[in-house]
């Protein structure tokens, strides 16, 4: 039996990182591309904010510290994609970034491709557009890929941007992210991509491709809490961007300094003047991508901090080799046992998610859980298959070859129940 021959990710021991994940004692998580469990690092960077928040008095100082804290994350953010802190904002979710950035970019009359495997979550944003006049057409997958030529053959002279998920959530199939965005570029398409299934596994350095857009909930690969995300905005679009909503914080009455000048204006003349002035103040917004920012999620923004900092010290290439490393040893125990890979496995198309072909799905699910490991049975994708289950395996850097072995076990019981008795 092989192994995956590393016992370090990077500068840090397997035990070490692992070690901060208290669910790895518990159980053989593997389903990271569902929800990352949260790490000791990023549960104790919480704590501590809610611990001052639950004993200290909210001084006049607290919400500069947060708004300072937020634009530290963004720049740290920016470093684990490859970008700078004034193209990254802070959105709720992935869907919540991209229908953001779209709304700012797109005008009635544009039309939109969208990826054939994208999730349910990015055809509710991107189908939310129509009733602006915005056209939307699917492109199809090849047998659970999704080629850059079918994207240019669909192409109209009306295409403004394509929507696309780097990694689909199905078979994790990832697409080729350099041949989308040059032809993205040469065509002068914005691609717009949902990233939620590659930031925090592989190392994206957005800085070389000519992508529009990022957008990737922090909940799954990022090991963070639900209701944030995290948002790039290419920095040659922040001029061109229309924000369709505003947070107090990031606009300005034009023509005065701040919000201080309306509070001056209020204490000068008495509201009635305010209220007088009308048209009311047309408002500034902020620079860069944070110009699409909302009401911050400054709990969560500790958490992610915290996790963003473990990745960039074991870095990001580190972290995408070790999770590579487990999902090749993955399919090779899968096959060793007599199961089927349904992902496409080519280098450049692998990614954190493996599909495994199983007779009764749910069934398999079931041993699955009496011998704690964490895994989804969801449907298969390419192959003409139907809608026959399949079983979706995704390991984290903080799994290691026993946890692959524990799930390639109750596989071999599964299909050979005799057998393995
Ligand atoms: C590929 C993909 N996109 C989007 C989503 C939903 O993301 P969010 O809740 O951050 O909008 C999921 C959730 O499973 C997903 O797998």
């Amino acid at each position: 039996m092989s192994t995956i021959g590393a016992e370090s990710v990077g500068p840090s021991s397997v035990e070490e990182i692992r070690g901060d994940f208290p669910v790895a004692d518990t159980c053989a998580y593997l389903d990271n591309a569902y929800v990352g469990p949260l790490p000791s690092c990023g549960f104790t960077a919480m704590s501590g904010y809610l611990e001052r928040w639950h004993r200290q008095a909210y001084a006049d100082g607290r919400f500069p510290e947060w708004m300072a804290h937020a634009e530290q994350v963004r720049a740290k953010v920016g470093q684990l994609l490859g970008a700078s802190s004034d193209e990254i904002f802070s959105s709720r979710s992935t869907t919540d970034g991209l229908i953001s950035a779209a709304n700012g970019l797109l005008r009635p009359g544009d039309h939109l491709l969208l990826g054939g495997l994208d999730h349910p979550a990015d055809y509710a944003a991107w189908l939310q557009l129509r009733p602006r006049g915005i056209d939307v057409t699917v492109v199809r997958n090849r047998g659970g890929r999704m080629l850059v030529d079918d994207f240019a053959t669909a192409l109209t002279p009306r295409t403004r941007a394509i929507g696309v998920c780097l990694v689909n959530t199905y078979n994790g199939h990832r697409l080729d992210l350099a041949g989308l965005s040059e032809l993205c570029r040469q065509e002068q398409v914005h691609l717009l991509v949902d990233g939620i299934q590659t930031v925090g596994c592989v190392d994206l350095n957005l800085g070389q491709f000519g992508v529009s857009v990022l957008s990737a909930g922090a909940y799954k690969w990022l090991c963070s809490p639900h209701g944030l995300g995290i948002t790039y905005v290419n920095r040659r679009l922040a001029g061109t961007l229309a924000p369709a909503s505003a947070w107090w914080p990031n606009v300005r009455p034009a023509g005065q300094d701040d919000w201080g000048g309306y509070i001056r204006q209020l204490v000068a003349d008495g509201d009635e003047a305010i209220a007088a002035s009308s048209p009311l103040p047309k408002l500034t917004f902020a620079d860069g991508a944070r110009q699409l920012e909302s009401s911050l999620n400054f709990l969560s923004l500790y958490g992610l901090e915290a996790v963003v900092d473990l990745f960039l010290r074991v870095g990001m290439a580190n972290v995408e080799r070790r999770v590579l490393g487990l999902t090749d040893y993955l399919c090779e125990q899968v096959r060793t046992v007599g199961g089927e890979v349904l992902s496409p496995r080519d280098a450049h198309e692998r990614s954190g998610i493996v599909s495994v072909g199983v007779p009764d799905a749910a069934g398999f699910a079931q041993l699955c859980a009496e011998r704690k490991i964490h895994v989804l049975p969801q449907h298969r994708v390419g192959r003409g298959s139907g809608y026959a289950r399949a079983i979706r395996v995704s390991p984290h850097c903080y799994n290691n070859e026993a946890d692959i072995d524990t799930f390639a076990a109750a596989l071999r019981s599964h299909l050979s129940p005799v057998a393995s008795r």
